[in-house]
């Protein structure tokens, strides 16, 4: 069964100063969000059902969030994505953590040209004071942003621009790219970024104070559309792979370690019984017009929590526990009788021995 839980953005008729909607992130204005703290996302433990390639039939089981996508710059009701609301599904396999995002648009692919493609991203918290508004909310102008100054606002963003990546094939973290020890992509551009405000934002491994080259790529995912049909997998040359402005529903895999090798808080670190802030955000070329970076949809306009849940409740550790105990219970009644009949046959022997022994004796 689908919980469908819906998130609301109330945007109340008094006191509430509008955002004004501009190109860039920046923004004037107090910023207001009326998001609901209720909303969690449950990464429950289901090893070995997902296939990262882009089809969801796998995911058919897994419990979903669905989420109203509104303008993340100016989160008014009004404006909401008029394709329908994005359903968002994580589990994990106690290794890897597994990421599925569905959105309605009609298919919108232009080769090479990744803002007339629809493009998806997710946010993490890194550091605590990392805030969802404004990307981390370093308070830094983009020259003054460092690892010092801004320690503390970190947010881990995983950004899938489609453009020059086929549809069913697995993009990210590749071997090129991990070799020079950053988060790029320059095959399918799925990158592992991390930014303290939305003016310093760097692929992981680079830096305004130097390089990092222990960094990688630690993201893999592909993408699908319901109108794409697929008898032995495409090519390049299958591009733009269907006609333009069907309808149907987009589709995004991801994953990642749970646990990446970062050292330098550039990546969000997952536990399995613990929590994590989450944020995901949409971009589309409405009306075939091109999107520019900052005129995106997201889920929220706050983080939602993600409770990486462990593979067995406290039931079914009992469960387990009690044949464990019957099995040792058989085997230590098993070795009893089994001791006292070795020595039950052990004096009926050497009662018999003694018999014989004495019996030729008896005998002589
Ligand atoms: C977060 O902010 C609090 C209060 O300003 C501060 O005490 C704390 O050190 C900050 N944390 C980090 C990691 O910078
Ligand atoms: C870091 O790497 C980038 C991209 O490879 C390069 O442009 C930049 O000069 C490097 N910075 C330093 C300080 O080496
Ligand atoms: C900041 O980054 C530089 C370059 O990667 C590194 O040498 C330095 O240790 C970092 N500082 C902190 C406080 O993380």
């Amino acid at each position: 069964m689908l919980r469908v839980l819906v998130f609301f953005i109330a945007v109340a008729s008094y006191g509430l100063t509008r955002i004004e909607r501009v190109d860039s992130h920046e923004e004037s204005g107090e910023w207001h969000c009326d998001s609901d703290p209720g909303i969690r996302i449950q990464a429950e433990f289901k090893p070995g059902i997902i296939t990262l390639d882009g089809h969801v039939d796998d995911w058919k089981d897994i419990d979903g969030s669905e989420f109203s996508l509104l303008p993340a710059l100016d989160p008014d009701a009004d404006k909401e994505y008029n394709s329908g609301k994005m359903t968002l599904k994580v589990v994990h396999d106690g290794k890897e953590a597994f990421f599925m995002l569905q959105v309605n648009g009609n298919y919108a692919y232009t080769k090479g040209e990744n803002n007339k493609c629809p493009s998806v991203a997710l946010m993490f918290q890194i550091g605590e004071n990392a805030t969802y508004h404004r990307m981390g909310g370093c308070e830094e102008t983009p020259d003054k942003c460092t690892n010092k100054t801004c320690h503390g606002h970190e947010v881990d963003i995983m950004h899938f621009s489609i453009g020059n990546a086929i549809p069913g094939r697995l993009y990210g973290g590749n071997p090129v790219d991990k070799r020079e020890g950053n988060g790029g992509d320059r095959f399918g551009h799925l990158v592992d970024v991390y930014a303290w405000n939305p003016h310093c934002r760097y692929l992981d491994g680079l830096g305004p104070s130097g390089n990092d080259t222990s960094a990688q790529n630690d993201w893999q995912g592909a993408w699908w559309h319901s109108c794409l049909v697929d008898h032995s997998g495409f090519v390049e040359e299958d591009s733009p792979y269907a006609s333009n402005s069907q309808k149907g529903t987009y589709y995004f895999e991801f994953s990642r370690p749970l646990r990446t090798m970062d050292r330098i808080q550039q990546d969000a670190q997952f536990t399995i019984g613990k929590s994590s802030k989450v944020s995901a955000a949409f971009w589309y070329p409405e009306d075939d017009k091109p999107w520019h970076g900052s005129a995106h949809y997201s889920t929220s306009c706050d983080w939602i929590s993600m409770d990486f849940t462990p593979g067995s409740s406290g039931l079914s550790k009992v469960e387990q526990r009690s044949p464990w105990d019957a099995a040792t219970a058989f085997s230590l009644l098993f070795s009893v009788v089994a001791f006292c009949v070795s020595i039950f046959i052990g004096h009926r022997v050497s009662s018999a021995a003694r018999t014989v022994n004495f019996a030729p004796i008896d005998n002589l």
